[in-house]
């Protein structure tokens, strides 16, 4: 029992056969796949996706390179869509320094406004972070206050201090393809430090299929490789981290008793 917590599906390397991918992930054990939105139109598409299949579930938000081409009344749309009824997560926001779309402020801006509009929702927010750690935890520092957060740092690849703040702020830490590759020893010894119950798998696909599917389109159905992996690293077995990793996907995501 897999949980893929960030999933591209209504991307264009899904047009053709987004059934037989979710049939097909369904079928090896991934029992919930969240479909990750970057815009309103696929915000539109990820609802679409969640009301046709049941192991589907679907966030809304608008993605920091995408930011630069919002049209006035994308945001309030994104509002509006956020009280769906198959929406359990608000992104993906973050900031972005390596893909020079968005100007800086116009990002930090649609991402606090994802934070606060998932607070109000109570949903977590999906977090994405290149090349940004230290602008990314000063806005999770500022919009915690003295409080807690409920996000997912998504496909985390970064330092041990941003892992530190991350957690001490109440998020959740989860890890694609890129934790699998060979390179990757440093941040599969950093992982090590991350508590059990804050543990999530995810795929991003179509990106970054993990070993030993590295450079086909990466699919749901993959993410038992990178849990596999994850499990090696804490000396459990692939059974036990996929437990650990749904219980804590259906926990945060208020999804508990509703899936099995
Ligand atoms: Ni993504």
């Amino acid at each position: 029992m897999l949980f893929d917590t960030h999933a591209h599906l209504d991307e264009d390397a899904f047009s053709q056969d987004a059934d037989e991918v979710i049939v097909r992930a369904v079928a090896s054990g991934v029992t919930t796949m969240l479909a990750v939105a970057t815009t309103v139109e696929s915000s539109r598409a990820t609802i679409a996706l969640a009301t046709r299949f049941p192991n589907v579930f679907a966030s809304v938000g608008i993605h920091p390179n995408y930011a630069v081409q919002a049209k006035p009344g994308d945001w309030e749309a994104i509002e509006g869509l956020a009280s769906s009824p198959k929406v359990i997560a608000i992104g993906e926001t973050g900031l972005d320094r390596y893909w020079d779309h968005t100007p800086f402020d116009v990002q930090i801006d649609y991402f606090r406004r994802q934070i606060e509009l998932a607070k109000r929702r109570d949903l977590p927010f999906i977090v994405h972070c290149r090349e940004a750690e230290p602008d990314v935890v000063a806005v999770l520092r500022q919009m915690a206050g003295a409080g807690q957060l409920k996000g997912i740092m998504h496909s985390f690849c970064g330092r041990q201090a941003t892992l530190d703040a991350a957690l001490e702020l109440g998020l959740h830490v989860s890890f694609a393809g890129m934790f699998t590759f060979k390179k990757n020893n440093e941040l599969r010894e950093l992982a090590k430090t991350i508590p059990l119950e804050r543990l999530l798998v995810e795929t991003d696909s179509p990106y970054l299929a993990p070993q030993p599917q590295r450079g086909k389109r990466n699919e749901p159905a993959f993410v038992r490789y990178t849990a596999e992996c994850l499990a090696e690293v804490f000396g459990k077995t692939l059974d036990e981290m996929a437990a650990i990793t749904t219980a804590n996907a259906l926990r945060l995501f208020g999804l508990s008793g509703e899936v099995s």
